[in-house]
């Protein structure tokens, strides 16, 4: 019996392309595995398409609310945004796709599991690394960057051998999607002076045709997890696909970026990400409200960290599962309610509260009420500023350097 393979098959061109050539090329039987975290669409359908390819089986699961539990809120309680701009919509579906296959590999006997990606991307080492470090015993063939095939010559070998070709292939854009974001490159697009035409968006309206009146939305956290949304308990993946529609009504959530690949190269890369936009905007107001300085400054570097373990496939690694834990202890208290106000591409928070605030209105008034000390402040100043008036008086101040004196 031949080897057998276990494809990440989403239906588009290449993958559908790649079940023919697996077969042809490794003699393998392919089993195509589609997982729907929120943008592939027809399942029944992809998986007809995939048996008449000549995939020997063909598997489809909705894993939509595993997609969000285990990556997508982790990496908003981290506040992960990978060049303060990419909230890693497709760098967090990917290690989730690597374990599946990985798992289906296991349980149907096969010797590899094979993915889309050509070898210029990040993809392909987040699911070679995802594999690698979840099933070292896998090997890994993947397709588009073994072929060497030009976008005209996968079209042409699609057509020989009679694999239909998605109306998606005529478009000049690369487009990865799902519940936390859409990620479109290549195109004009790769002129990074030229604008985004509008046709590039697809969950967005433009700003400039969204409503004249604004939308206001009240996002309940738990422990730093989404809970609620205008004071409605939702499940993570349903309160994302609201926040997709609404904040995307309003123009919100369009990221034009000139991002640093893993791989050395500088992309032009264009997002949607409405519900991401305003959730990680919502739940660092939140923290704003019950986290110390300190802790707010030393989340900022787990929050770059994190970012950049997820964009660099990093995810099944010791340090991913440290820093989460510590994630995990610092949410503790990052509870409360955020509203936020939607309007014409602004996603603004307007309003806050707590039942842990650290908030006292007593101490922050300066109406009537107030209760802090303001004669202690002389004393916490003359000793918060002495460093400073010691160092003016011995080495000059502002301007008027004193040179070192000699020595004699
Ligand atoms: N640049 C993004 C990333 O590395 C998105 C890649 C999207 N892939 C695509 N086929 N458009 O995560």
């Amino acid at each position: 019996m031949a080897d057998k393979v276990v494809l990440a098959y989403s239906g588009g061109l290449d993958t559908s392309v790649a079940i023919k050539w697996l077969a042809d090329k490794y003699h393998m039987g392919v089993i195509a595995f589609t997982a729907d975290i929120g943008g592939v669409g027809d399942l029944p359908a992809i998986q007809q398409k995939a048996l008449k390819i000549g995939a020997v089986k063909a598997l489809t699961v909705d894993a939509k609310k595993i997609f969000v539990d285990s990556f997508v809120f982790l990496a908003l309680r981290a506040n992960a945004i990978y060049e303060g701009q990419y909230p890693l919509a497709t760098a967090l579906g990917r290690p989730l796709i690597a374990k599946m296959l990985v798992d289906t590999a296991r349980k149907e006997g096969a010797v590899a599991v094979s993915h889309g990606s050509t070898g210029k991307g990040n993809d392909q080492v987040r699911f070679d690394v995802s594999v690698a470090a979840l099933a070292p015993e896998l090997k890994i063939i993947a397709p588009a960057r073994e072929w060497g095939m030009t976008r005209e010559e996968t079209i042409a070998y699609a057509e020989k051998h009679g694999i239909p070709i998605p109306i998606k292939a005529a478009s000049p854009y690369s487009i990865d999607e799902n519940l936390w974001g859409r990620s479109i490159e290549c195109g004009v697009l790769e002129d990074p002076w030229v604008e985004p035409p509008e046709e590039v968006f697809a969950w967005t309206k433009s700003p400039a045709v969204s409503p004249d009146k604004p939308d206001y939305v009240e996002i309940g956290f738990e422990e730093g997890m989404p809970a609620s949304l205008n004071g409605k308990r939702l499940d993570g993946v349903a309160l994302i696909q609201r926040l997709n529609e609404l904040a995307g009504k309003h123009g919100v959530g369009r990221i034009d970026h000139v991002e640093s690949r893993l791989v050395g190269i500088k992309s032009r890369e264009i997002y949607e990400s409405p519900a991401a936009t305003v959730l990680l905007k919502a739940h660092q107001a939140m923290e704003a409200m019950t986290l110390s300085h300190q802790q707010l400054r030393f989340n900022e570097k787990v929050s770059s960290e994190y970012a950049d373990i997820i964009y660099n496939g990093l995810w099944f690694t010791a340090l991913r599962r440290d820093l989460a834990a510590y994630v995990d202890r610092a949410q503790k208290h990052v509870t409360g309610t955020i509203r936020v106000k939607l309007f014409r591409g602004n996603c603004i928070v307007v309003g806050r509260k707590s039942p842990v605030s650290l908030y006292d209105f007593s101490l922050a008034t300066y109406d009537k009420g107030d209760v802090f000390d303001q004669s202690a402040s002389v004393g916490f100043i003359r000793i918060f500023g002495l460093p400073a008036k010691v160092q003016a008086k011995v080495q000059g101040g502002e301007g008027e350097e004193k040179k070192p004196k000699k020595k004699s």
